[in-house]
């Protein structure tokens, strides 16, 4: 067992878990946080995704090990009242249909977003294409991140003027 020190969602945390322990069953097992998924375990489907300094990463592909001394940002933890522009749209546009893959849609979709990105339609779909959803919602996800770019670019224009 090795002891794991990292940022989870903005508080410092501490766990003692085997070195190769994938960071997913950390979150899940380990810390509860459940709303990380596991889709295939190998890297493939993107449904486990979360973000390590900032980079969108597959969880059930990074050892616990690796992310000590970082920051790693869950769902839980991507804005308070689950008010991120992404979550806004994809409330709007009603984009979930099961819901399984869509926390590592959201989550792809902030890594890209953040920092005010404005994204091209190509650049979105170059970034979310390794992200699978068996329902097909693949055209809402777009709508959505659309949306959110517009609705950042609002909450931007509203927070400067103000
Ligand atoms: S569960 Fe991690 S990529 Fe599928
Ligand atoms: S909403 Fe069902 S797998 Fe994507």
């Amino acid at each position: 067992m090795s002891s794991i020190a990292f940022e989870l969602n903005g508080k410092p945390v501490t766990v003692n878990v085997e070195a190769d322990m994938p960071l997913l069953w950390v979150l899940r097992e380990v810390l509860g946080l459940t709303g990380t998924k596991y889709g295939c375990g190998r890297g493939l489907c993107g449904c486990c995704t979360v973000h390590i300094g900032g980079q969108a990463a597959r969880s059930c592909m990074v050892p616990a090990q690796n992310v000590a001394g970082l920051a790693v940002t869950t769902i839980e933890g991507l804005a308070p009242d689950n008010a991120h522009p992404l979550q806004r749209a994809w409330l709007r546009l009603a984009v979930a249909q099961c819901g399984y893959c869509q926390v590592g849609q959201l989550m792809t979709a902030a890594a890209l977003l953040a920092h005010g990105a404005e994204p091209s339609d190509d650049e979105i779909d170059a970034a979310m294409s390794g992200v699978l959803c068996r329902c097909g919602t693949y055209p809402r996800i777009r709508d959505a991140i659309r949306l959110a770019v517009a609705l950042q670019r609002a909450g931007a224009s509203s927070s400067s003027s103000g």
